[in-house]
């Protein structure tokens, strides 16, 4: 990792769109370069001070949640210290980000690009979505995105509903758009192997969807994991996922993903 990838940026802004669920921002650094599924190690900048007071030791992973308008842009779902912590700062406080990190998306070419998210599992689809606009203007680029609830789905306006064709929505209680879960969603008038397959959300929605799309025969289908992760580079070995096929028995999340094929996971 370069000292490049070491920047400390001011907050610029924290927007709220959905019950626990917000935007933090920053100015964009500039010669920045960055790919869809890439993420960022975002903590304080140094311990001790008032920019610190609540801060968690560790630097924790968030996806680029878009590029736009000379802003990097990250969608975070508050789950714990980090998370609560990053929402209650206000703008101007400087925040450390080492990135960009891992193995982001690959842009195949294709008609149609289907990006299944589930919860926070969102986040990447906005840059990556953003990216296909512009290099296959023609492509058709659709969203199925679940929730357990209807309070929980983030609020798509404007610009953001603009980089998709197509949005679908459910939730597990029925209480917004189809009632089950975003695998249910498969059935029927998404059942195109031929489409670009995109996946990101909580491992057992992942698990599921791996298992679907290998039964409909789709090959090269891309999905963004999680684990938990102290370092972002290589060095803590936190972040092992097994593999399919040994060896290597497991790879590291961090340099090896958060992207990658689910046919090579053992679920
Ligand atoms: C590559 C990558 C990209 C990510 N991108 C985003 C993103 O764009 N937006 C976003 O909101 N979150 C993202 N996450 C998850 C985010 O890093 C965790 O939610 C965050 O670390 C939680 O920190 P915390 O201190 O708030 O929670 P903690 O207090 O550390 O934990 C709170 C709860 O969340 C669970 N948890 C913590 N980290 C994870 C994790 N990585 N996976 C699953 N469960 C976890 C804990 O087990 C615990 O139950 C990403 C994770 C990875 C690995
Ligand atoms: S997060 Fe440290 S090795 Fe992957």
């Amino acid at each position: 990792m370069s000292q490049d990838a070491v920047r400390t940026l001011p907050l610029v802004e924290v927007e709220d769109v959905a019950a626990g669920t917000y935007w933090l921002r920053f100015a964009l650094p500039a010669g920045l370069d960055c790919e869809p599924g890439h993420f960022f190690m975002l903590s304080a900048p140094s311990a001790g001070g008032a920019a610190t007071m609540g801060a968690p030791f560790l630097g924790r992973p968030l996806s680029i949640g878009d590029v736009a308008g000379g802003r990097l842009h990250f969608l975070v779902r508050a789950l714990g210290r980090a998370t609560a912590w990053f929402r209650s700062l206000p703008s101007g406080t400087p925040l450390r980000l080492v990135g960009p990190l891992g193995r982001p998306f690959a842009l195949p070419e294709r008609p149609v690009h289907r990006m299944v998210a589930g919860g926070i599992g969102l986040a990447p689809f906005f840059y990556l979505a953003r990216r296909l606009r512009h290099r296959q203007p023609a492509a058709r680029i659709e969203l199925l995105y679940g929730e357990r609830t209807a309070d929980a789905h983030a609020r798509l306006a404007g610009p953001e509903r603009d980089l998709f064709d197509l949005v679908e929505r459910c939730t597990d209680d029925g209480s917004l758009g189809q009632p089950g879960t975003v695998v249910g969603m498969l059935d029927g008038p998404f059942e195109d192997a031929g489409a670009a397959w995109y996946a990101c959300g909580p491992q057992p929605m992942l698990r599921a969807l791996a298992a679907r799309l290998e039964s409909m025969g789709v090959e090269g289908a891309q999905f963004s994991l999680e684990e938990r992760m102290a370092c972002g580079f290589g060095v803590c070995q936190a972040c092992i996922v097994p593999r399919r096929d040994p060896p290597p028995a497991y790879r590291l999340l961090c340099m090896e993903g958060p992207v990658v094929d689910p046919r090579e996971v053992a679920w």
